[in-house]
């Protein structure tokens, strides 16, 4: 199990890249009233999605507008066509938590 950051601080309806304790970098987003996670480099290319933005329940990746589910990780725009891993994210005391 992994600690996020507190819940607090992932703002409405834009990512927050965080770097778990053994190196990994994810994306967490608050949307819809609820929290999602997914890995944070795109799987089309070397791109930070943590930089891009969040509508409609999709991450758009800042450098070729492609998009994934941030709830299943699975490509909605293209160029993106191979699903990103997504978490499923646990709420504990106000902090969140993922397993991986
Ligand atoms: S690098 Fe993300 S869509 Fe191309």
């Amino acid at each position: 199990m992994f600690t996020l950051c507190p819940a607090e601080q992932v703002p409405a309806d834009e990512p927050l890249r965080v770097v778990l304790d053994d190196g990994h970098a994810v994306a967490v987003y608050s949307w819809n009233g609820a929290y999602y996670c997914t890995d944070d480099l795109c799987t089309h290319g070397e791109a930070s999605l943590a930089e891009g933005y969040v509508e409609n329940g999709e991450i758009f990746c800042p450098f070729h507008m492609g998009s994934f589910c941030i709830s299943t990780g699975e490509p909605r725009a293209a160029p993106c066509s191979v699903p990103i891993r997504s978490y499923s994210v646990i709420e504990q005391d106000g902090q969140l938590l993922i397993e991986r």
